[in-house]
């Protein structure tokens, strides 16, 4: 199967941390890329920020000058959803909500051509269920990226029970095409990697709330000893509380209430709290000057 050709169009829709880094992914790889937020100053933002980081790779000798330059040139904010019309992929990556992606994917459908895939980069949320209120569900199919985009390989292609063969075989090819390694997967609940993932998590919440051991020892515990990539306090930090609230619930919901997904207390707590992790400035660490420290 087919990659979607560089040079075409791909509409990004949620300019956040997710949505920034699939766009400088695919902006990078070719495609002309539109911005969209419904937060006044987001797709700006992101896109000031990807130039930014376009220069770093320069400055490293990652990245060429002019092939930085025609990358940046590429991103385009769009004001509204209606100057998506041209795109032949759209990826969602708005807040963690059944109804607000459902709510956009219906009204992308009438503004996108017949052959336009529909892509959503949720966490957790049945694929089945947001595209089951479209005309065409067929073309609706999860691409999940993970955090930071650019540098995490893996991209769960996710297929709804009604989601095209094709569909997914095309989005599989156009992440390889992107240099990433994806991987095809039925949707589930939490997908492959949030549902292992998930006791990571709350395991490590328990070991705080029974007092265990603190914050950075449970950290450093399992980064420098147990072999993780990230601590699993550091890593919910960089994914957002608020992110990661929303698919332990998700998770939780879907499996019936299973107690071995229950959310945690201090979860809630720090969502309450605008704690949110790395985006906020604080979340189970302070943060300021990229250097992490532990919040009293
Ligand atoms: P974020 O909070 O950084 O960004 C979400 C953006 O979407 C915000 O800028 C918000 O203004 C915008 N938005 C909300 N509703 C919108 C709408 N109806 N139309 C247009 N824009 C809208 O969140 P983040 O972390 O980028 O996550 C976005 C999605 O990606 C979520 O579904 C999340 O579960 C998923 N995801 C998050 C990962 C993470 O580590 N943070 C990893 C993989 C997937």
């Amino acid at each position: 199967m087919h990659a979607i050709p560089p040079g075409s169009t791909v509409a990004v829709i949620g300019s956040g941390a997710m949505g920034a880094g699939i766009a400088q992914v695919a902006a990078t790889a070719g495609h002309q890329v539109l911005l969209f937020d419904t937060r006044a100053d987001a797709a700006d933002t992101a896109i000031a920020g990807i130039g930014k980081t376009y220069a770093k790779l320069v400055e490293k000798g990652r990245m060429g000058a002019v092939e930085s330059d025609l990358a940046r040139e590429r991103l385009k904010r769009i004001a509204s959803l209606h100057e998506a019309a041209s795109a032949v992929l759209v990826i969602e990556a708005i807040v963690e909500s059944l109804d607000a992606k459902r709510f956009l994917f219906a009204e992308l459908e009438g503004i996108v051509g017949q052959h336009c895939i529909l892509a959503t980069n949720t966490s957790s949320i049945s694929v089945t269920a947001i595209g089951a209120q479209l005309k065409h569900p067929e073309r609706l199919v999860g691409m999940h990226f993970f955090n930071p985009v650019p540098l995490m390989a893996l991209v769960e292609v996710i297929s709804g029970l009604a989601t095209g063969r094709d569909v997914a075989n095309v989005v599989h090819a156009t992440a390889e095409s992107w240099g990433k390694s994806p991987v095809h997967a039925k949707s589930t609940p939490g997908f492959i990697v949030n549902r292992v993932a998930r006791p990571y998590y709350a395991e490590a919440l328990r070991l705080l709330l029974e007092q265990a051991a603190d914050v950075a020892t449970l950290d450093a515990v399992m980064r420098d000893c147990g072999g993780f990539r990230m601590g699993p306090f550091e890593l919910m930090d960089l994914i957002g509380h608020d992110v990661n609230f929303s698919v332990t619930n998700s998770v939780f919901a879907a499996y019936y209430n299973d107690p071995r997904f229950t959310p945690s207390i201090l979860q809630q707590e720090l969502v309450s709290a605008g704690f949110l992790g790395r985006k906020t400035g604080r979340g189970f660490y302070r943060y300021g000057d990229d250097v992490a420290k532990l919040a009293p």
